[in-house]
């Protein structure tokens, strides 16, 4: 692996260059103002892949965003990774909360970051950690050591459900046959601690509407007579968990894997302080689930999060009126075996029947996708798990991960393989939130580990 390392440390600022220049680029998938940058993000992609040295690559229209897709095949005897990412970011906003903006790239210190982060929307949520793949591609194709054969997948609507892909995986399933797909798109536990990811939740995201009277009304000549629509989201809200956190709504935890206690034991070893936790989020208290700890309730348990919630006059100032409707947007997390599709009928079906007359319901489903596991005794896992070793010095935990890559778990259908979620991101890097950075030290970490997992990859396979 020398001649590799060594050509990672000669261009690793030419690396970083490349990557600012993506991270310039306003690829918000959720919002249509931007689909010109998203596509012209999408082109960066595929160049940066032809550049890299990938033999075939190919955009893929899709009724939504492109997807990029990359194919170099050396020996058709050796294993095939299938490298996943996705090139779409979150929206940026509220924008007056990012200390430098969005999509000015800049490096700044932290305390967590001692060496320095890249602040920018995407720079740890996939940019940054796709982007890891695309260089150490090139740096193993570049030096002659690259022992697998490589497909890419990157596509731009991951943060808005993957609507297209599933399709995609459906249509070019010969295209995509490969050995293992490999993900960077989770958090290690810290930088001196690395993990691995067996695990992800589903999810199942609604919209409410509520409607009570047909017009918005004087909150002084109608007020307390007239249901408001804002109260009453908020009523059946509150009314969908108990007081022990647990969620009401029936049948909700009925095909919840219950994970043993070997395992929870297992869990709870992964180091956490919850006093820490606590104060980098400026809270003093948590709220979860009874009867299970910070780092189950985000992980193996279901949860449900009101997202957003709207209603009446949300300009300057005050404006007295009794809002004729009020709107939600509502996440469930999922834990293996619930399904999205269940699930999101439970909640319409419970959310319906605790409507009071006064007031109409509409509940709308938005995307979905299933919890997914990836076992940790799989050649895949071994490889991930010894090329970290290799770089960090230390053994990964495997931990599951609270949130969700819907897509995996289509891999398991479609494709028949399982996915290693070798993540190189801090859970404190903000992403999806203002001021998302990624650390330097994680960006060429995980340029680094990537050849080793090849590595150790077509080892295992081979033996
Ligand atoms: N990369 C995240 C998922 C993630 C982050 C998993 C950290 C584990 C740890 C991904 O881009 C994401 O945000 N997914 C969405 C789901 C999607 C259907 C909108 C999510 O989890 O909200
Ligand atoms: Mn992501
Ligand atoms: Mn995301």
């Amino acid at each position: 692996m020398q001649s590799v390392n060594q050509y990672i440390a000669e261009n690793k600022e030419r690396f970083l260059t490349e990557l600012f220049q993506m991270l310039k680029m306003p690829s918000v998938s959720a919002d249509p103002t931007y689909k010109k940058e998203v596509a012209a993000t999408a082109d960066y992609v595929l160049e940066s892949l032809k550049r890299a040295g990938c033999a075939k690559v190919k955009l893929y229209p899709t009724k939504g965003h492109p997807i990029i897709y990359g194919e170099h095949i050396i020996d058709s005897s050796l294993p095939t990774v299938l490298v996943y990412g996705h090139y779409d970011v979150q929206p940026a906003d509220p924008l007056e909360l990012w200390e430098s903006p969005p999509f000015e790239p800049v490096i700044k210190k932290t305390a967590i970051h001692p060496d320095g982060a890249i602040f920018a929307r995407g720079s740890c949520d996939d940019k940054g950690q796709m982007f890891m793949h695309v260089k150490a591609f090139e740096a193993m194709i570049s030096t002659n050591q690259l022992p697998c054969n490589v497909k890419f997948m990157i596509e731009g609507e991951e943060e808005i459900g993957s609507a297209n892909l599933g399709a995609f995986c459906v249509e070019h399933k010969e295209m995509l046959t490969c050995d293992v797909v490999l993900i960077s798109d989770t958090s290690v536990i810290a930088n001196d601690v690395p993990s691995i990811t067996v695990g992800l939740r589903g999810l199942s995201y609604v919209e409410v509407e509520i409607t009570g009277p047909n017009k918005d009304l004087h909150s002084g000549v109608y007020g307390g007579a007239v249901g408001n629509p804002v109260n009453i989201l908020c009523d059946m809200i509150a009314s969908l968990k108990d007081g022990d956190k647990h969620i009401t709504i029936p049948g909700f935890y009925d095909d919840v894997v219950v994970v043993s206690e070997d395992e929870r034991a297992a869990m709870n070893k992964a180091p956490f302080v919850r006093e820490d936790y606590m104060k980098a989020l400026g809270v003093n208290d948590t709220q979860g689930e009874k009867g299970y700890t910070i780092l189950e309730q985000t992980s193996i348990r279901p949860t449900l999060e009101v997202n957003v919630m709207w209603g009446g006059y949300i300009g300057e100032g005050a404006k007295t009126v009794l809002p004729s409707k009020a709107f939600a947007k509502i996440s469930m997390r999922l834990v293996p075996n619930q399904k999205s599709d269940v699930i999101t009928k439970l909640f319409k079906a419970y959310f319906e029947s605790i409507a009071p007359p006064s007031v109409k319901v509409k509940v709308r489903p938005h995307h979905g996708g299933e919890a997914a596991v990836t076992p940790s005794d799989t050649p895949e896992y071994k490889a991930a798990a010894l090329a970290m070793k290799d770089t960090y010095g230390k053994d990964p935990i495997p931990v599951r991960g609270g949130g969700s890559i819907p897509i995996v778990a289509l891999f398991e259908k479609v494709l028949k393989v399982k996915t290693v979620l070798m993540g190189f991101g801090l859970d404190s890097d903000d992403i999806h939130s203002p001021n998302e950075h990624y650390g330097l030290f994680n960006f060429y970490k995980g340029i680094e580990t990537i050849p080793y997992f090849y590595k150790h990859y077509a080892g295992l396979k081979s033996k």
